[in-house]
């Protein structure tokens, strides 16, 4: 029998209301932003093979070890962690894997309010038809503008930190449950609407085909982005889902709602590369551009195809409510957390979150123009230093933030995840809250938690830190 604990912050009205919240999680700028473009740069078929891969293998594992570790503590994930290790027998220093993801949560939000505020300033330009026409050297040099210029970079970062505040301050169901209920749906009818256009173009099939041919040879590109993404596209791994998990209603079955959230995701993630490639290639523009995909590359192709300032609109409508329901996710773990802890309103709580991340993301906003040449972690010929204005190599705000939490934080909470359900909870609680009919899919599931997983996750860690 599962837990009969509830959560002091509300719960779902139905299990399809978790699957709305991670689905909502889930689907962000990691879809419709870095999916394509990553598969633009390593070589269409052969990364998406592997990245499909590596979402079954171990970010579905680890998102269902984070939700039934949330759903049995039934509190925000520092608390639920310290409960349940002492209920097993555990160290409660298990919590601080919760903390130490909260955190990374905290700073992903920091910069990724900065990019979703971009797309406020592209609704408007896209809107008003300054992308008609536009040539490539055209609106390279408008993104260069919108990021040179600290002011308006600000400017959308606060109301996109306001947004996402907004709907946190009001709780997880006159917040959270609400808003999911109207942006989910809507953001599926306009990514079908961008996807029906796209078949109008006359490039559909070579999008396909870039999509989906299979270049074996460049399989291994692309394996260590693959594993990356596969995590932040699906939240886990700083206690998005655990938190999420929390709010779900005992009853409902965990394993077939995480494999329905991982298949809307991918969906999603391959919907859009469909939708968006056929009107790269309709534009007369290459899908190799990296990062500048979204911001400069798709810009072009709307501002030249027929209707294409109307759909660009959609498109970045699309990205922002995307980019919105991704980032309460980030803020949820911590405003619960500072709740039980200090017992004070979530409107005071989420307040003072909110501008603490304004503040780190206002390291982000002048790591694109007046500090570019702040440099962290910068190895020179004379050593190493933490901090070095104008170093030659080094990374900037932004990139140290991206690399630090993706690269480190990200697969240090998975695999401390993983092995907290695989090892720490006793095999009867995951029996329990899985509650699979077939004891051989248990097997073959809570393997893949105590196993596949946590050595996928190392393998990459490794790797990339040798890199
Ligand atoms: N998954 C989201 C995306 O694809 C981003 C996201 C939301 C996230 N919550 C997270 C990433 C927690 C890492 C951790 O854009």
């Amino acid at each position: 029998m599962a837990s009969d604990k509830v959560s002091i912050h509300g719960a779902w009205a139905s299990r399809w209301v978790f699957i709305l919240a991670a689905t909502g999680s889930a689907v962000g700028l990691g879809n419709i932003w870095k999916f394509p473009y990553m598969t633009g740069m390593y070589g269409g078929g052969a990364f998406v093979m592997m990245y499909l891969v590596c979402i079954f293998l171990v970010g579905l594992p680890i998102m269902l070890a984070e939700t039934l570790i949330g759903r049995r503590g039934r509190q925000s994930p520092v608390n639920t962690l310290k409960t349940l290790a002492i209920e097993s027998g555990a160290s409660p220093k298990w919590s601080w894997a919760a903390l130490m993801g909260m955190i990374a949560a905290l700073l992903i939000l920091s910069f990724y309010s900065v990019v979703a505020g971009w797309s406020l300033d592209y609704i408007l330009g896209m809107g008003r038809g300054q992308f008609s026409g536009v040539t490539a050297d055209g609106a390279g040099a408008a993104f260069g503008a919108l990021t040179a210029d600290p002011w308006r970079l600000t400017l959308w970062h606060t109301l996109f930190m306001l947004l996402t505040g907004f709907v946190i301050a009001r709780g997880v169901v006159a917040g959270l449950e609400r808003s999911l209920r109207i942006m989910m749906p809507l953001l599926f009818v306009l990514l079908l609407i961008l996807l029906g256009y796209s078949m109008t173009t006359g490039y559909f099939m070579q999008g396909f085909h870039f999509l989906f041919d299979f270049q074996p040879d460049k399989l291994l590109d692309g394996v260590l982005a693959a594993m990356g993404h596969a995590f932040f596209t699906l939240s886990v791994g700083v206690g998005s889902i655990m938190v999420y998990g929390a709010y779900m209603p005992k009853n409902a079955s965990i394993g077939g709602t995480i494999l329905t959230v991982g298949i809307l995701d991918t969906l999603v993630a391959l919907t859009a590369g469909l939708a968006l490639f056929p009107i790269v290639f309709a534009g007369g523009m290459e899908p190799g551009a990296g990062p500048g995909l979204m911001f400069v590359t798709l810009p072009v192709a709307f501002g030249n195809i027929a209707f294409g300032q109307i759909m660009g609109t959609v498109f970045f409508i699309l990205v922002l409510i995307a980019a919105w329901t991704s980032s309460i996710s980030m803020l949820e773990p911590a405003v619960a957390y500072l709740v039980e802890r200090t017992r004070r309103s979530r409107v005071v709580v989420t307040s003072v979150l909110a501008l603490l991340c304004w503040i780190v993301g206002m390291g982000t906003v002048l790591s694109f123009n007046i500090a570019a040449e702040a440099k962290f972690f910068v190895f020179a010929d004379d050593g190493f230093h933490l901090f070095q204005w104008g170093a030659e190599g080094g990374r900037n705000f932004f990139d140290s933030i991206d690399y630090l939490t993706s690269r480190i934080l990200l697969p240090l909470g998975g695999l401390a995840f993983a092995v907290f359900a695989g090892w720490v909870l006793k095999r009867e609680a995951v029996r329990d809250e899985l509650a699979l009919k077939s004891p051989l899919l248990f097997g073959v599931v809570y393997w893949l938690i105590r196993v596949v997983a946590p050595i996928g996750v190392l393998i990459v860690f490794v790797a990339e830190l040798m890199k």
